[in-house]
């Protein structure tokens, strides 16, 4: 079994490296080369749909090659009728399309504080996608489902990165059987790309990433709960903010489902110095299971604030560009803001709610600008940490996946330790006589630090 997740981890690492490469030249942060997550670059949000280019990507696993010829989807569990579909059988059924958001659920878990482990996501851990497919009722109904089932779990053809368990995720029935939740073969008008779940994936509009498998290969109906770790430990929420830097048991907390309300300011960036002149302040907002409503801007660090123009809504669960035109009464140092709000009246907090994995974060956006007598270029951000790799750590740590998942992490000697113990059980080989040695290394090059 090692040796065969060795030979697909080579494999991918001479498949991929080029396409990190690539991805990066697109102006995509990669947060790692394979599994492949790559972040949508802040002019995203300055598109009302989301280049493929640009698309953030979220693995946990190797992306499987599929051939479409022998692919088949099988429909099992709490039904009539098993069903083996090709995708010719699918394209039998009524295409749907809709243009819908995806966030990643740990999107913005970068900002938080303290900070936590995963994936350092800033604010590109979403997009705004047309997705075209069938209703995952029409196949379940083709199915003949049974009133006995509560839950649908999917199953994807990607490879599971060491011993971690294999991605499956399950959606309530309700969820499930809502006309919106379809199975996409399409994504912007053409076939799905790879790394975004060729040939199927799940959409499941308005709420998190976590639930939009890809590369769907199976679905089963279940009378039960679903046990499997992404489910009973994975991306579950205490569903209100608990004291920073403590632990949750995974059995008070929930599953995360749907999105919360949020907005994000794209222009101008973080450290622009901006001249005298009138600047335009875009963005983009969106929301969960009820609509974007409004956003407002302040210039004046949250005393007044301005409606926003907003784009016309693309359907329900698309995302809204908005834009305030604002000129700077002189120079000095200004905070910008974008607070949206959702139909049911939700909108966003000014604080963060700290949660164990960093999910959902929607706290309202500040960006720092200097209005000079002229506009120049922002100061380049501080280089990452540099240091020659440690013989027994690079042994130890770099093979299932590279260091650059590693080096985004701001972590305390003990939550570094915690990490090694989670990557023994994912079948790392964490020697007892190097892990002194290792939680040395990894808290002086990878230790807590502010995020700037
Ligand atoms: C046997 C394979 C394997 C080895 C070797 C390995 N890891 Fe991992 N690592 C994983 C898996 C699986 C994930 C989770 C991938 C995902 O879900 O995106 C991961 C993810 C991570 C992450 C991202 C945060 C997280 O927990 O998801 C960090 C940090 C990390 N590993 C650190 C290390 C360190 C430090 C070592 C060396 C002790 C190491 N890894 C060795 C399998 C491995």
């Amino acid at each position: 079994m090692t040796s065969r997740r060795m030979f697909f981890s080579t494999l991918a690492a001479a498949g991929f490296a080029p396409l990190a490469a690539e991805t990066a030249k697109r102006g995509m942060r990669v947060l790692s080369t394979r599994p492949e997550d790559f972040e949508m670059p802040m002019e995203g949000f300055l598109s009302e749909v989301t280049p493929i280019e640009q698309f953030f990507v979220r693995s946990h696993h190797y992306t499987p090659k599929v051939d479409l010829a022998s692919w088949r989807l099988a429909v099992e569990g709490e039904v009539g009728r098993t069903l083996s579909l090709s995708m010719d059988d699918l394209r039998k059924l009524p295409r749907v399309e809709l243009v819908s958001v995806i966030e990643c659920a740990g999107n913005g878990r970068s900002l938080y504080e303290p900070s936590i482990i995963g994936l350092q996501w800033e604010h590109g851990g979403v997009g705004n996608g047309r997705w075209a497919g069938v209703r995952l009722a029409d196949v379940l109904k083709q199915a003949g489902l049974k009133p006995t089932a509560r839950h649908i779990l999917f199953d994807g053809a990607d490879v599971p990165v060491g011993t971690m368990p294999k991605f499956q995720r399950t959606v309530p029935t309700a969820k499930a059987l809502h006309p919106d939740t379809l199975l996409a073969y399409e994504m912007n008008g053409q076939a799905l790309p790879v790394s975004h779940g060729f040939p199927l994936r799940l959409a499941v509009p308005g709420w998190g990433g976590d639930c939009w498998t890809k590369w769907v290969t199976r679905i089963q109906a279940l009378d039960r709960d679903f046990e499997g770790f992404f489910m009973a430990t994975g991306y579950r929420h205490p569903g209100k903010a608990v004291v920073p830097g403590t632990a949750v048991d995974p059995k008070l907390m929930k599953p995360v489902e749907s999105l919360h309300i949020k907005s994000v300011i794209a222009a101008p960036l973080e450290g622009a110095v901006l001249g005298t002149g009138p600047v335009t302040i875009s963005g983009a907002a969106w929301s969960g299971d009820s609509p974007v409503a409004s956003v407002e801007v302040s210039t004046d660090r949250g005393r007044t604030w301005k409606p926003a123009r907003l784009s016309a809504a693309l359907s329900r669960y698309s995302w809204r560009t908005f834009q305030l035109a604002w000129t700077p009464p002189e120079q000095g140092h200004y905070v910008l803001m974008a607070r949206a709000r959702d139909a049911a009246g939700n909108t966003q907090p000014f604080a963060p709610e700290w949660n164990p994995s960093g999910y959902l974060w929607n706290v309202v956006h500040q960006v720092l600008v200097e209005v000079a007598a002229a506009a120049s270029a922002p100061k380049a951000p501080a280089a990452p940490a540099t240091g020659t790799p440690n013989a027994r750590y690079k042994a130890a740590c770099i093979g299932c996946h590279e260091e650059d998942v590693i080096a985004q992490q701001r972590l305390t000697r003990a939550q570094w330790d915690r990490e090694l113990t989670k990557m023994k059980n994912w079948g790392a080989s964490v020697p007892d006589d190097a892990r002194n040695e290792l939680l040395d290394y990894l808290t002086s090059r990878f230790g807590y630090r502010p995020r700037r």
